[in-house]
């Protein structure tokens, strides 16, 4: 993993050793992916400010997160399939992040169930939450949670319909892969992929499986979503499941400043300014865009996290710069995953950090509690 200088050298690491339908099902955005490389492009914008001869020495990258201590203000990002990515991958993953002293968030729609991971991690982990139309299950997913004594609940509100993914739809996504001649030929290329997966303990959505109909072979991951997920969520049910729920309760996929106003009055701990990592509405703004006006609007009421395009500790830097209290990322993680399982992940959070303290260095900053607008050069 030493030879990994960066998450890109990740990302092509994982394009050769993960199956095509599992590597693009992570990698692509909705419809024509405007949003997705919007993401990228209006972070790559925003110019860093070069300071010189300030004293940098004895910096640090801890700060807190809900209140609690992280090496770094990164948060591993719910990823749906993870563990399709590598055998027991959000174990795998789950336990580089405890390492590095930084949450993990597992996906209601993961391949290792609550269970799974809270047995096999040493520390409480996040839970993301997608809302089914069956509220009995939402409310045993969220007793389950609450049993495996998650420290948050992440609450997804940007995903009532699903945006396509025309890869998805090309590659014929399933869970797991049907046994057709392409993809025969396509694991028969990775079997170090392959045999992780035999080795791991799922290979079907954990947290579903045995609890809804239909799970144990999924041969289309959107009409499922259609037809289970449920479109008529409302700010209603927010205040339902925060009352099912007790605990901290993060609210992920605001893009909107009236939206934003609305979370805050909720209750909940924290909000994520997200475009589902521009999986969504394609032709919405990138998320950095609509990061500052939501600080303004409402960061004295509500920790705002940002996610959408975070690739590097420089990324980490602009987020924190126009407000965001941390980040969350996921297709950086998927690709050290991907790349080199537990180890890959560690590498990909080490390769973010070392970024992020140089850059704190760079420009003239030794705490996170420092980081401000004016790390941002004038343009
Ligand atoms: C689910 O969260 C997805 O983006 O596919």
């Amino acid at each position: 993993m030493r030879t990994m200088t960066c998450i890109e050298d990740l990302r092509q690491s994982a394009r050769r050793k993960v199956p095509r339908m599992f590597f693009d099902y992570a990698e692509s955005g909705s419809y024509a992916q405007e949003t997705l490389r919007a993401n990228r492009a209006d972070l790559e914008r925003i110019k860093l400010r070069q300071r010189i001869l300030l004293d940098v020495a004895g910096r640090s990258t801890q700060t807190t997160l809900l209140g609690d201590k992280v090496a770094l203000p990164l948060a591993l990002a719910p990823i749906g399939l993870c563990g399709m990515q590598h055998g027991d991958g959000e174990i795998l993953a789950c336990r580089a992040a405890q390492q590095a002293g930084i949450p993990f968030c597992l996906s209601t729609m993961s391949i290792g169930s609550i269970e799974d991971v809270e047995q096999a991690v040493g520390k409480p982990f996040w839970f993301q939450l997608y809302v089914m139309k069956d509220r009995g299950f939402v409310r045993a997913l969220i007793e389950r949670a609450k049993a495996a004594k998650c420290s948050a609940l992440v609450l997804t509100v940007d995903l009532q319909v699903l945006g396509q993914r025309h890869s998805d739809i090309r590659n014929g996504l399933t869970v797991p892969p049907e046994v057709r001649i392409k993809n025969i030929i396509d694991i028969a290329t990775k079997p170090a992929w392959a045999l992780g997966i035999l080795r791991g303990r799922r290979r079907t959505f954990g947290n579903l499986a045995g609890h809804v109909r239909g799970m144990d072979n999924v041969n289309s991951l959107s009409q499922w979503i259609a037809g289970q997920f449920d479109p008529a969520l409302s700010w209603k049910d927010v205040e339902w499941i925060a009352g099912l729920w007790g605990g901290k309760l993060i609210l992920k996929g605001i893009l909107d400043v009236e939206d934003a106003r609305i979370a805050a009055k909720t209750g909940a701990a924290a909000l994520v300014v997200s475009n589902h990592g521009g999986r969504q509405l394609d032709g919405a703004p990138s998320s950095i865009a609509a990061l500052a006006p939501i600080v303004e609007a409402v960061g004295s009421a509500i920790e705002v996290l940002f996610d959408g395009g975070v690739r590097s500790g420089q990324d980490i830097l602009r987020a924190l710069a126009l407000g965001a209290r941390a980040c969350l990322s996921g297709r950086a993680y998927i690709y050290g995953l991907g790349a080199g399982g537990q180890a890959g992940v560690a590498r990909a959070i080490e390769i973010m950090k070392n970024e992020l303290d140089v850059s704190m260095a760079l420009t003239g900053v030794t705490r996170i509690a420092d980081i401000n607008r004016s790390v941002i050069a004038a343009m």
